[in-house]
C-alpha cells in the first residue's frame, strides 16, 4: 500500500512536470510584448498564497496550473502544479516588483523519471507584479511566451472530490481486435500540434503508402483535440478540430477507422478537458461522431484517487461500461502505465489493450528498456486483449535502421499493437520496408497469440522465441550491446514437434532462406540489431 501511494506521488510529480513542460514548450502561446511590462509599484507586496496561472495554447484553450508561493523577505519558495496537492518545488526571488523563479528537483527519489522515461527539466519563470496579477514569461523553443497568474484560494487549487466508483464486475468481451490492433497515432510525432488537416493527411497517406493493405487501419487522434464543454456539458473539440463528425466521416471514407483520446480525470495529461463525471455523456458523443477506438489516459485522475488496483479498475470500468452502452463498437485502450498490474484486470473493464509502461521515446535506451521488460507478462495476451508497450517510433529519426528493425521485431514477437507514430507522408524506403514487412507483421498478427519466451541469453544477446499457430517457430536473436557479436541456438532447444524432419529457416529481414546444417544455427548480429528467423518443417514459407 505504502509503495502504491509513493508510486502515485512520484507519478503525479512527473506528470505535473510534463504538463508544465508541454504547457510552455509545445503549443502556440501568445508572445511577450517587445517592451517588458513595468511593475505597478516599487515596493514588494507579499505574494504568499495560491495563484492560478493561465497560459493560452493558441487553439482556444487555456492551460491552468497552480502556484503556491511562500515569501520570506525577497525569497520565494513553494510549488507549481496542475490541480493537485503535489507540486514541483520552486525557488526564486521577488524584488522591486520583479519575480523570478524556477522549478527545482524535488527531494523525491529519481525513480519516477527513470520509470516513466521523463527526466527533470528545469522551467524558469520571470515576470512582474501588475495590478494584483503576476504576468509571467517563460521560454519555449520558439521564444518567450506569457501567461497571467491571479490570486486564488487553497481550496480552488485542490482537485475535485472523488466521485463514487462502481461496484466491480466483469464486463463482457466486446469481440473487437482479435489480433493486435494496427494503425497510427498522432502523439509521438505531432504531440500538441496535431490538427484536423494533419489527421486527414495521415489517412490519405495510410492508403497511398500501402500501409492499409498491410493491416494498418486505425487513425488515432491523441491528446490536445479537446476544447472544453458546451452549456449542456457536452465535450467539444477545439479550434484545431472544427468538426469531429466530418473528420470521422472522412477517415471512414478511406476505408479506415478513427480513434480519439480522453482521461478519467478532469484534465488530460496535456492539461485539456477530461471525462471526469461525464463518462456516459462523452461515450455517447464519441459514438455519435463515429469514433471506433479510444485511448483513455489516467493523468489527473491520479490527483483524485489513489492508484489501488480497485480504484483503477473502477475508474476504467466506468468508461468501459459507458462505451459498451454507447451503441457503437469502440476499441478500448487503457493507458495507466501498468499501475496495479493492469494486465490482470483490464479485460474485466472491457479493455482491449493496456499500456504496460511509461512513455516511449525515440531512442534506443527507452525502446530497449520498455521492450525487453515485457516478456514476463506476455502470457496475459490473448485474442481481444493485449499488452501495449506503447506506440512505434519507427521512422522518427532517433534510432538507426538496425534499432528500428529490433523495435519492429520485438513488438511483433510480443504480439504488441503496431501503432505507427511517424509522419506517414514522409517515409524513407527503409522506414517503409520496416513498417511494411509482411513476414514480420504476420508474426505479430499470428492468431494463436502464444506468449514469447526466452530461449537463452549469451552476453549481450537475448534469444526469444514464440510458437506460431501453424506449428512453426519464430526466433529473434537480439543484440542489446553496442558491438557486433556472434550468437547461436541449437535446433533441439526449440522443442519443435518436427524434430527428425527436415527443417528450414527463413530470415524475415533479408527475405531469404538460411541454411541450417547440423543442430546449431550461428549468426553475427549487428550492434542493437536482430536476426529474425522463421523455423519450420515444410518448404513453404510465410509471405
Ligand atoms: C501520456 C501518454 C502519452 C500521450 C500523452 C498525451 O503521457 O502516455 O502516450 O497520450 O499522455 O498527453
Amino acid at each position: 500500500m505504502k509503495l502504491a501511494v509513493w508510486r502515485n506521488l512520484d507519478a503525479i510529480r512527473v506528470r505535473i512536470a510534463q504538463i508544465l513542460v508541454w504547457g510552455v514548450l509545445c503549443f502556440g502561446f501568445s508572445r511577450t510584448p517587445s517592451a517588458a511590462a513595468q511593475a505597478d509599484q516599487p515596493g514588494s507586496p507579499d505574494l504568499t498564497g495560491y495563484w492560478t496561472l493561465r497560459i493560452p495554447t493558441g487553439d482556444g484553450v487555456f492551460l491552468e496550473s497552480y502556484i503556491q508561493i511562500n515569501q520570506t523577505g525577497e525569497a520565494i519558495s513553494g510549488t507549481i502544479s496542475g490541480r493537485g496537492p503535489n507540486g514541483t518545488p520552486i525557488a526564486g526571488t521577488f524584488r522591486d516588483g520583479n519575480i523570478h523563479f524556477a522549478t527545482v528537483r524535488s527531494a523525491a527519489p529519481a525513480r519516477a523519471g527513470a520509470t516513466l522515461g521523463i527526466g527533470f527539466r528545469q522551467q524558469v519563470y520571470d515576470g512582474t507584479f501588475q495590478g494584483g496579477k503576476l504576468v509571467l514569461q517563460t521560454q519555449n523553443r520558439q521564444g518567450t511566451v506569457q501567461g497571467v497568474a491571479e490570486k486564488t484560494t487553497r481550496e480552488a487549487a485542490l482537485p475535485p472530490a472523488p466521485l463514487p466508483l462502481p461496484a466491480l464486475r466483469d464486463l463482457p468481451d466486446n469481440g473487437l481486435v482479435r489480433t493486435p490492433p494496427m494503425g497510427w497515432n498522432s502523439w509521438n510525432k505531432f504531440a500538441g500540434r496535431i490538427t484536423d488537416a494533419d489527421v486527414r493527411a495521415m489517412a490519405d497517406a495510410m492508403v497511398a503508402s500501402g500501409m492499409r493493405k498491410f493491416g494498418y487501419v486505425y487513425i488515432n487522434i491523441d491528446d490536445t483535440w479537446e476544447g472544453g464543454r458546451d452549456s449542456a456539458g457536452n465535450i467539444v473539440s477545439n479550434k484545431k478540430f472544427p468538426d469531429m463528425k466530418a473528420l470521422a466521416d472522412y477517415v471512414h471514407s478511406k476505408g479506415l477507422k478513427i480513434g480519439i483520446y480522453s482521461s478519467p480525470g478532469p484534465k488530460t495529461c496535456a492539461g485539456y478537458e477530461g471525462s471526469f463525471g461525464h463518462e456516459v455523456q462523452d461515450a455517447r458523443t464519441f459514438a455519435a461522431w463515429g469514433i471506433d477506438y479510444i485511448k483513455y489516459d489516467l493523468c489527473s485522475a491520479r490527483n483524485i484517487y489513489t492508484s489501488s488496483p480497485e480504484n483503477l479498475q473502477g475508474l476504467y470500468q466506468k468508461m468501459g461500461d459507458a462505451l459498451q452502452n454507447s451503441g457503437r463498437p469502440i476499441v478500448y485502450s487503457l493507458c495507466e502505465f501498468g499501475n496495479g498490474d493492469v494486465w490482470k484486470w483490464s479485460a474485466k473493464t472491457g479493455g482491449n489493450l493496456w499500456r504496460t509502461s511509461g512513455d516511449i521515446r525515440d531512442d534506443w535506451a527507452s525502446m530497449d528498456r520498455i521492450g525487453f521488460s515485457q516478456i514476463s507478462i506476455a502470457s496475459f495476451n490473448r485474442p481481444g486483449h493485449w499488452n501495449d508497450p506503447d506506440m512505434l517510433e519507427i521512422g522518427n529519426g532517433g534510432m538507426t535502421a538496425d534499432e528500428y528493425r529490433t523495435h519492429m521485431s520485438l513488438w511483433s514477437l510480443l504480439s504488441a499493437p503496431l501503432i505507427a507514430g511517424n509522419d506517414l507522408r514522409d517515409m524513407t524506403d527503409e522506414t517503409r520496408s520496416i513498417l511494411m514487412n509482411p513476414e514480420v507483421i504476420a508474426i505479430d498478427q499470428d492468431p494463436a497469440a502464444k506468449p514469447v519466451q526466452v530461449l537463452s541469453q549469451q552476453g549481450s544477446v537475448e534469444i526469444l522465441w514464440r510458437a506460431l499457430q501453424d506449428g512453426a517457430v519464430v526466433v529473434g536473436m537480439f543484440n542489446r550491446g553496442g558491438d557486433a557479436i556472434e550468437a547461436g541456438f541449437s535446433r533441439s532447444s526449440l522443442n519443435l514437434s518436427t524434430s527428425g524432419d527436415r527443417i528450414q529457416a527463413r530470415d524475415l529481414w533479408k527475405h531469404h532462406p538460411v541454411p541450417v546444417t547440423g543442430d546449431k544455427y550461428v549468426a553475427t548480429i549487428p550492434p542493437h540489431g536482430v536476426v529474425l528467423l522463421l523455423v519450420s518443417q515444410t518448404r513453404s514459407h510465410r509471405q
